[in-house]
């Protein structure tokens, strides 16, 4: 199975940027550990602040991943072209927040890419990107 996960703009920032929100550790530090628990999983891992470079790359994963794992940070909140994409790719995409998007700012509570997506994760941390792996490797249901 091949899965991909993209990360939107700031989330290269991980680990640096509002640590009490988004925690301490680096996607690249978490990445290397979900890799080693899902070995028969390939995850390919993408990251952009430049909204045309993120759906390139969602573009560019037709044909060859099973699933895709989008945090597209504010995007989620603006992205018409976002939320087009992933309907013009026909892969399912899982849309996972670190933070608990429903528990902060107002204009953090409307999703334009969520009718788009199978799922949406947000609060759990970094774990959600792992439950959201694990959603696709249990066969995309929720087994
Ligand atoms: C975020 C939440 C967004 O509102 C914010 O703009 C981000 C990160 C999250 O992972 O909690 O950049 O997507």
């Amino acid at each position: 199975m091949q899965l991909a996960i993209v990360n939107g703009p700031n989330l290269n920032l991980l680990g640096v940027r509002e640590p009490h929100i988004y925690g301490s550790q680096t996607f690249e530090d978490y990445l290397a550990q979900l890799r080693s628990k899902y070995p028969q999983v390939q995850i390919d891992y993408y990251q952009s602040n430049v909204e045309g470079e993120l759906i390139n790359y969602l573009h560019s994963c037709m044909g060859k991943c099973q699933g895709i794992i989008l945090n597209a940070g504010a995007y989620t909140h603006t992205s018409i072209a976002i939320a087009d994409a992933i309907s013009s790719i026909a892969i399912p995409v899982v849309e996972v927040h670190i933070s608990n998007v429903l528990a902060r700012e107002e204009y953090r509570k409307t999703s334009v890419i969520a009718t788009k997506c199978v799922g949406s994760i947000s609060g759990l941390g970094m774990k959600g990107y792992e439950l959201a792996v694990n959603y696709f490797v249990s066969n995309g249901s929720m087994a």
